[in-house]
């Protein structure tokens, strides 16, 4: 359960950090379960990459009707001139979407556990419903990277509601491209107005539409989230975050999970319009 003064700071900061909430055992369960997941990927099947950079990579069908399945996306630098994986698959796949949590037992069990739950109902966040799961690899020396975005653009309801789930499922550092967070804010709700919006229309075309001219913070204004394993970080979707490519030799594996309030209006011009699981 969240003391008063943290949930205070995730009303004021938009974010909240939980250190030690999963154990390393809890970590490595899901990390042995999204190797076999690759394992039994066969890589020829698709060439479908994931980049927050260039939508149009994103608009293909293996993206859009992912949202019952569960899929491997690659990392952008995986291939090279030829179209040929450059390294072994394990070390290509960007992450995979985006249904684990009701499909792989492991992912189904730990995302509809009671923490998991309290915690959403300690945020505010009634009948939460988990409407994405994915498991993001960020590998070493090709983790690619995630520009500044607000998750809210992806799962828009009325009046907003979605929190991330963001759980470190190996150390995220600097080096490995840890998650970084817009600070110093007094209100991230007033602060930030939603600034984008991904809309898929009836033709299965999609659009990332700008709402408005708000800045993104600099880089160097972010807080980077050095945390551990089994840390769990829950963040506003109207929080500007982003992380830097991973130029390690370390990879920074993560589970997300996305949660929004039963009680908002779930936009039907979302991507993702799969029958969201109920915590
Ligand atoms: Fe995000």
């Amino acid at each position: 359960m969240l003391t008063t003064e943290q949930t205070k700071s995730y009303q004021t900061n938009g974010y909240l950090v939980l250190e030690q909430c999963f154990s390393d055992e809890q970590m490595d369960l899901l990390k042995n379960s999204a190797s076999e997941i690759v394992a039994d990927f066969d890589p020829n099947s698709t060439r479908a990459v994931f980049s927050t950079e260039d939508h149009s990579k994103t608009r293909d069908n293996y993206f859009l009707s992912s949202g019952d399945k569960v899929r491997c996306f690659f990392e952008e630098d995986a291939f090279d001139d030829k179209g040929e994986l450059k390294q072994d698959k394990s070390l290509s796949i960007n992450k995979i979407g985006h249904a684990l949590h009701q499909l792989v037992p492991e992912f189904k069990t730990f995302s509809h556990c009671e923490k998991i739950k309290n915690i959403a109902l300690d945020l505010g966040l009634q009948r939460p419903q988990i409407h994405q799961s994915m498991y993001i690899f960020k590998q070493p020396k090709i983790g690619g990277v995630i520009r500044w975005h607000q998750d809210a653009s992806y799962f828009f309801s009325t009046p907003l509601s979605v929190v991330t789930f963001w759980l470190a499922v190996e150390d995220a550092t600097m080096q490995n491209g840890c998650l970084q967070v817009q600070s110093g804010g007094t209100s991230v709700a007033q602060d930030n107005p939603l600034r984008e919006q991904f809309l898929r229309y009836t033709d299965d075309s999609t659009e990332l539409k700008t709402l408005n001219d708000m800045p993104w913070p600099d880089d160097d204004d972010a807080k980077p989230l050095v945390v551990k394993k089994g840390t769990l970080v829950v963040f506003n979707g109207l929080l500007p975050h982003f992380s830097a490519p991973n130029l390690s030799d370390k990879s920074r594996h993560a589970f997300t999970l996305h949660i929004t309030c039963g009680n908002t209006k779930y936009a039907k011009e979302n991507w993702l319009q799969t029958q969201p699981s109920l915590l």
